[in-house]
């Protein structure tokens, strides 16, 4: 199997950001440093971030924990993302949303999390959404520099279907795609984007693996429905809650996809570590899959 360009490495599972800060806990930094060293101890090292989290705030929130406590920064992996250009009070020049993966925009967004994480190196990049005016050949020069800088240590995409991919990829190797993947957004399975993935031996990462909440919601809808009711004698087979089979299902495919955990509660995190030794039978999984669609398999 082909193997990734580059030796950067991450947890088997990864800590989403997004909802620490502003967009929804507002840990303080004692909450947030209690938070990430509880993961730490639970082995997963990889946290991942976008320089927009919290309108351009969240990487603050964390490098303040990082300034506090500077031996956990050799222990983790960074993941950050740029090319999004939010509109909000922290960036007043932004008239309205745009994407943007020109070389000034990745090289200063590059150093603006550096001082905002309170590092001197990244060890993943990622182009959040696909820019439509993006130049290959222009993100290469501009990701080799900051190689050569050691500013980051590995690049690579999110969001991108399989041909944006195959046209960046050949002229700047990436490391992985970040794509929505769970039981309610299963276009990766269909779409290619994880065969690309074992094709070139990368590890996809799934955001949004528990439907961004939805599948816990009171309310809920007849796809919803549907999912709990499959999914109610398998907590009773495989002894687990649900986040913990809605995980097992993303870990039951062979493109060992990284799933990036949204929860802020490190009970939940201590959870999903124990997901990782469930192995999900086959039917139990198109199941699952079925009770998703709402229709039976081909
Ligand atoms: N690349 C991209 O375009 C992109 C887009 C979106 C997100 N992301 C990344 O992916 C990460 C995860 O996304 P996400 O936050 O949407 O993930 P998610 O894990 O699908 O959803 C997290 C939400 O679900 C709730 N939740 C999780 N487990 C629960 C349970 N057992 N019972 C009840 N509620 C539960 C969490 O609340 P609690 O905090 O109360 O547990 C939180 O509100 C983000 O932090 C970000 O790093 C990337």
């Amino acid at each position: 199997m082909a193997e990734s360009y580059y030796p950067v490495q991450f947890s088997p599972l990864i800590i989403g950001t997004m909802r620490l800060g502003k967009w929804g806990a507002q840990m303080t930094t004692e909450q947030l440093a209690a938070f990430v060293e509880g993961c730490l101890e639970l082995g997963i090292t990889s946290f991942d971030h976008a320089d927009i989290y919290g309108d351009y705030t969240t990487e603050t929130d964390f490098g303040k924990v990082l300034e506090a406590h500077p031996d956990w920064r050799s222990k983790m992996q960074i993941i950050t993302k740029c090319g999004i250009c939010r509109v909000c009070e922290n960036r007043p020049d932004h008239r309205i949303k745009s994407y943007d993966s020109s070389p000034e925009h990745i090289e200063a967004s590059v150093n603006n999390s550096l001082e905002q994480l309170a590092t001197n190196y990244i060890d993943c990049l990622l182009i959040h959404r696909p820019d439509f005016l993006m130049n290959p050949i222009e993100i290469e020069k501009a990701v080799q520099k900051l190689l050569e800088q050691g500013k980051i240590r590995s690049f690579g995409v999110s969001n991108f279907t399989t041909h944006q991919f195959d046209n960046l990829h050949k002229s700047v190797p990436l490391h992985t795609n970040q794509i929505e993947v769970s039981l309610l957004c299963r276009t990766a399975f269909e779409d290619g984007t994880l065969d690309q993935c074992m094709e070139y031996g990368l590890r996809p990462m799934a955001w949004s693996p528990m439907g961004g909440g939805k599948l816990f919601a009171e309310d809920i809808d007849a796809q919803i429905q549907r999912i709990r009711k499959a999914a109610a004698p398998m907590l009773v087979k495989y002894e687990c809650e649900l986040d913990q089979l809605l995980l097992a299902w993303l870990l039951r495919h062979p493109a060992r996809i990284l799933p990036v955990l949204g929860t802020s509660k490190l009970e939940r995190v201590q959870s999903a570590v124990q997901a990782l030794e469930i192995q999900l039978d086959r039917v139990d999984w198109y199941d699952l899959w079925q009770a998703a669609t709402g229709e039976t398999i081909a």
